[in-house]
C-alpha cells in the first residue's frame, strides 16, 4: 500500500516526521494494508528530508512545537484521528522544557479532537530523571484523551558509532558501560523498527487506546552485544565495565547530561529498561518480526567505525 490521498482515509498526524521515530511510523503506516492519510509535523517542509517525504504522499506541515505554540500545534493537529506524539531531549537537553512541550502537545491533540493519542513516553527512566516522562504520561491519562503508550527500547544505533565503540592501542575495540557485563537491555533497530510497534499498537485488537507496546526486537546483555559485533564483522571486539567517572567523561555531554545518562544505566542494571514488564507480549502481533542485534550489526555498515 501507499498512502491515501482519500478523504475519508483515517489522518495520522506525526510529529517528529523527519527523525527516526516519527519517519519509521510514516513507513510502517504507508506499508499498512489499511488506509490512511498522513500529515508530517517538521519545523522546516523546504529541507530535503522533509522534501523525500512529501514525495510518498505525506502532508508536509510547518510548525514549532513549543510550548508557547499550542495554537499552531492545535491547528497542525486538525482533523486528525490519530496523533503521534514524541518529545526532543536531545536537541535543547532541558528537562523542564521537553515536560512543557510534551504535555503541549497533549493539550493540543485533545482541543483538536484527535480520537486516539499514541505517545513515545519511556516510563521506566522516570525515577531517576525526576519524572520527565511520567510527568508527561501522567498529564495525559489525567487529560481525558484516549491514550495508546509505545515505548521505544534503548536504539541499536547508540552503538553504531565511534564514540561507542573505542579503539584501543592493541587494536581492540572496546564497548564501555558503567555496567556489569551480565546487564541485560532491550534493543530496537529504531528506524527499521519502531513504526512496526506503533502499527500493531493502532491496528492489534490486542493493543490500541489504554495499552502500552513496548518497542524492542530483543532483550540482550551487553557483554552479549560486544561478543556479537566481533563474531559478525570478524573484529575483535570485548565489553568492559568502566567507572562511572570514565564513563561521564566519555559522553562528552555536559555534566547534569552525563549524570542523568550514568543514572540511567544504573538503574537499567538494578530495574531493568522495561522494570519487571514482559517484552515478548508486544512482539506477537506485528505485521513481520522486528531486527535483533545482530540483524541490526548485519544491516550496517561498520567499515567506518570499525576500520
Ligand atoms: N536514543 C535512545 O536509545 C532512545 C531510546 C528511547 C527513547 N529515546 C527518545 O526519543 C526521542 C527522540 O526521538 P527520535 O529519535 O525520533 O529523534 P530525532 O531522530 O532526533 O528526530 C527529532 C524530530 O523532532 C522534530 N522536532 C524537534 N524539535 C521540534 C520543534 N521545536 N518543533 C517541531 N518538530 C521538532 C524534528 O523535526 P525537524 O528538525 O524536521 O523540525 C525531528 O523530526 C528523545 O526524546 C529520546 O530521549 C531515545
Ligand atoms: C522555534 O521556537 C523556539 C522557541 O521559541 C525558537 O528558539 C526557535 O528558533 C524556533 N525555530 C524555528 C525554526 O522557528
Amino acid at each position: 500500500m501507499t498512502i491515501s490521498s482519500n478523504p475519508t482515509a483515517s489522518l495520522v498526524v506525526v510529529v517528529g516526521s523527519t527523525g527516526k521515530q516519527g519517519g519509521s511510523v510514516i513507513q510502517a503506516l504507508a506499508e499498512s494494508d489499511k488506509e490512511y492519510r498522513i500529515r508530517g509535523l517538521t519545523r522546516d517542509v523546504s529541507k530535503p528530508q522533509a522534501q523525500r517525504i512529501a514525495t510518498q504522499g505525506v502532508e508536509m506541515v510547518n510548525v514549532n512545537l513549543t510550548a508557547d505554540n499550542a495554537d499552531a500545534a492545535e491547528a497542525a493537529f486538525k482533523g486528525a484521528s490519530i496523533a503521534f506524539i514524541v518529545t526532543n531531549f536531545w536537541e535543547h537537553l532541558d528537562k523542564a522544557r521537553e515536560v512543557a512541550e510534551g504535555k503541549m502537545l497533549v493539550a493540543a491533540a485533545k482541543a483538536a479532537e484527535v480520537e486516539l493519542v499514541v505517545w513515545s513516553g519511556v516510563e521506566s527512566v522516570v525515577e531517576v530523571s525526576q519524572g520527565k516522562y511520567t510527568h508527561i504520561t501522567a498529564y495525559a491519562r489525567k487529560s481525558g484523551v484516549q491514550l495508546l503508550i509505545v515505548q521505544a527500547a534503548v536504539y541499536a544505533s547508540n552503538y553504531h558509532s565511534a564514540f561507542a565503540l573505542k579503539k584501543e592501542a592493541d587494536g581492540t575495540y572496546t564497548l564501555g558501560l558503567p555496567v556489569g557485563p551480565s546487564t541485560v537491555v532491550p534493543i530496537i533497530d529504531v528506524v527499521h523498527d519502531y513504526g512496526l510497534f506503533v502499527r500493531e499498537g493502532i491496528e492489534s485488537p490486542e493493543f490500541g487506546a489504554g495499552t502500552e507496546v513496548l518497542a524492542s526486537g530483543e532483550d540482550i546483555s551487553v557483554a552479549e552485544m560486544a561478543a556479537q559485533l566481533g563474531t559478525i564483522t570478524g573484529k575483535k571486539v570485548v565489553y568492559k565495565q568502566v567507572s562511572d567517572e570514565q564513563y561521564m567523561a566519555a559522553t562528552r555531554a555536559p555534566h547534569h547530561v552525563a549524570l542523568e545518562l550514568l543514572e540511567m544505566w544504573k538503574y537499567f542494571e538494578e530495574f531493568r529498561y522495561f522494570g519487571d514488564k514482559d517484552t515478548h507480549p508486544s512482539r506477537q502481533h506485528l505485521n513481520r518480526s522486528p531486527r535483533t542485534w545482530a540483524d541490526f550489526v548485519r544491516a550496517a555498515d561498520w567499515s567506518s567505525i570499525l576500520v
